[in-house]
């Protein structure tokens, strides 16, 4: 991010640094295993219509409250209305729990490059290997520790925009890589000891069609839930960071277009790691072993790799080193978002705030992982599944939190100070803001009610 201040130097500048913050472990890891869980195809359909609207609407809020404020999330609520000052501060919740758990999951990167690296990652393939990992003493919290280190590290340091220039080259090699291994995934096949073969071919229908059979309201209001939530993480909205982006964007820029752009590239990621991930999770673990939760793409992948060959290895390496880039840059930015708000809240120096977030981050990254061991419980969630601490922070701020701040920001722009205060900055350079109708149709009505359902299940007032 940002020294307080300056500007990004133009449009490209400002659509680089966000989709840096936007691509990171969600687009990889979050959206592949919420997809295969959620049976595929009607997942992906609900994801990309969310996208084209909610998704449009939350980004264009985010970003025009901040380029009209020039403030950061902290302080640009209060400037709409004094009384609304609190929802910046809502927001910042957001990242202070992200914070606790994102660590853990690079941590898990760190280990996979480090396991190709030393070996064959033979080891790797076994099923039990990643249960077992994350659920030992140590190693977890060691591996999290490396990320962490080097997150901070980027942060005090203040070196963010030198990392960020490394985007230009990692992300379309991170791309190509997922291309090749998808299109590698789809050759394959597999047969079970009664003989049954699955194929990438049918993995990849399941995929790419929807399945409506068998669908309750229920079931629906469950998707929508997740697909919502992934979301919000995935675009990095309703938290507050696109509100700082934003108000780093000079005046001149056209804000539609790179909205349009943020949502593609960060888009178009999470669509193709579902292409690598759900057709190879079918072929090996067939359709019981879709609903693998978090650990899916630990598990899937290595027997892919596997499967290549001697090259195998050497591709693990590379994907793993650039999936652990974009976690990087990510969580970089989290946390740089704690740390610059805090240097505001409490008048300290970037050091000062630096090593408080940091003790911060790593006693309740420490605690995630023993949420696996020593800590292990199985919390009840509200829509009656049961998850271990990462799940329970995951599904605070995503599920439950970031509804509710849309909620409110929806009531503030759409009735209180009306959709115009946002439009009318799109089209401050005499853009002429196409999707305006359904800009102003969507803050109004449709966010508040439907962020008013998912906050009502969420929270488990209303009962699916
Ligand atoms: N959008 C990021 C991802 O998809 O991995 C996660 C993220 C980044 C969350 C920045 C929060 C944040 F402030």
């Amino acid at each position: 991010m940002k020294e307080k201040g300056s500007s990004f130097t133009g449009s490209l500048g400002f659509v680089l640094a966000a989709a840096g913050s936007a691509v990171g472990v969600g687009n990889i890891w979050r959206f592949p295993y919420l997809c295969a869980k959620d049976g595929g195809g009607l997942f992906l359909l609900v994801y990309l219509i969310l996208v084209a609207t909610f998704g449009f609407v939350l980004l264009t809020t985010d970003i025009a409250i901040g380029r009209k404020t020039k403030q950061n999330a902290l302080k640009a609520f209060g400037t709409i209305q004094r009384k609304w000052k609190f929802l910046g501060y809502l927001t910042f919740l957001v990242p202070t729990l992200i914070m606790t758990y994102y660590s853990v999951i690079g941590g898990w990167i760190v280990k996979y490059f480090c396991v190709y690296l030393a070996s064959d990652g033979k080891e790797a393939v076994g099923d039990g290997y990643f249960t077992s990992f994350i659920s030992s003493k140590v190693s977890p919290i060691v591996f999290m520790l490396v990320f962490l280190a080097l997150t901070a590290w980027i942060v005090y340091r203040g070196v963010e925009k030198g990392i960020e220039k490394y985007s230009k080259i990692i992300m379309p090699g991170l791309i190509l890589l997922i291309v090749g291994i998808a299109i590698f995934g789809l050759t394959l096949s597999h047969q079970d000891a009664d003989g049954t073969v699955r194929t990438g071919m049918q993995g990849l229908s399941i995929y790419l069609k929807p399945d409506f059979t068998g669908l309750t309201v229920k079931r629906f209001l469950e998707i929508l839930l997740d697909a919502m939530s992934q979301l919000f993480f995935s675009l990095s909205v309703s938290m507050g960071i696109m509100v700082t982006y934003g108000s780093y964007v000079k005046d001149e820029v056209h804000l539609n277009q790179s909205i349009n752009q943020i949502e593609l590239f960060d888009t178009g990621v999470a669509f193709l790691a579902g292409m690598l991930i759900i057709p190879s999770v079918f072929v090996f673990l067939g359709k019981e072993g879709m609903a693998a939760g978090p650990s899916l793409i630990f598990i899937s992948l290595p027997k892919v790799f596997e499967a290549m060959g001697g090259v195998g290895r050497i591709i693990a390496i590379a994907f793993f080193l650039m999936m652990g880039f974009a976690a990087l840059t990510s969580a970089v930015s989290v946390m740089e978002t704690l740390v610059a708000n805090c240097m505001e809240l409490f008048h300290k120096t970037r050091k000062q705030m630096c090593l408080m977030i940091g003790v911060y981050s790593l006693v309740t990254a420490v605690l995630i992982c023993l949420g696996y061991n020593v800590l292990y419980f199985e919390f009840p969630l509200p829509n009656g599944s049961t998850a271990q601490l990462l799940d329970v922070m995951d599904y605070i701020s995503n599920s439950f939190l970031m509804p509710f701040i849309s909620l409110l920001t929806s009531i503030l722009i759409g009735w209180v100070v009306g959709p115009k205060w946002i439009t009318s900055e799109v089209e401050r350079n005499g853009e002429t803001f196409k999707r305006e109708g359904l800009y102003s149709f969507m803050i109004r009505y449709v966010v508040p009610v439907v962020m008013l359902i998912l906050f009502l299940v969420s929270t488990g007032f209303a009962n699916l």
